[in-house]
């Protein structure tokens, strides 16, 4: 399974997913930018910030309340904003399109 990741200014990389990894976990791993992740997954960072295109949010899900409290912070915040570390990689998730933000905090 692919997903996307688009930049704020349009730029987009491509990453396999592996199942049962983290969205995160899969975007550090490949060098893909605007996703920081210097929390390791531990939802106290809010650095792995991500935005679902809204397609995609109801296969994904929207965030739970321990995200919420970080998302709560964030100045880019949108509806189907997520953190990416609480995201787990499924095969039915091929295709996905996340943007990430312009600054992660
Ligand atoms: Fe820190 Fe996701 S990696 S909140």
């Amino acid at each position: 399974a692919v997903v996307t990741f688009v930049s704020h200014d349009g730029e987009t990389h491509e990453a396999a997913l592996v199942e049962g990894q983290s969205l995160m976990q899969v975007a550090t791993d490949n060098a893909v930018p605007g996703i920081d992740g210097d929390c390791g997954g531990e939802t106290a960072c809010g650095t792995c910030h991500v935005i679902v295109d809204p397609q995609w949010s109801d296969v994904v899900g929207l965030s739970g309340a321990d995200e919420e409290e970080m998302l709560a912070m964030n100045p880019e915040r949108q509806p189907t904003s997520r953190l990416s570390c609480q995201m787990v990689g499924s095969e039915e998730w091929d295709g996905l399109v996340v943007r990430t933000p312009e600054f992660q905090l």
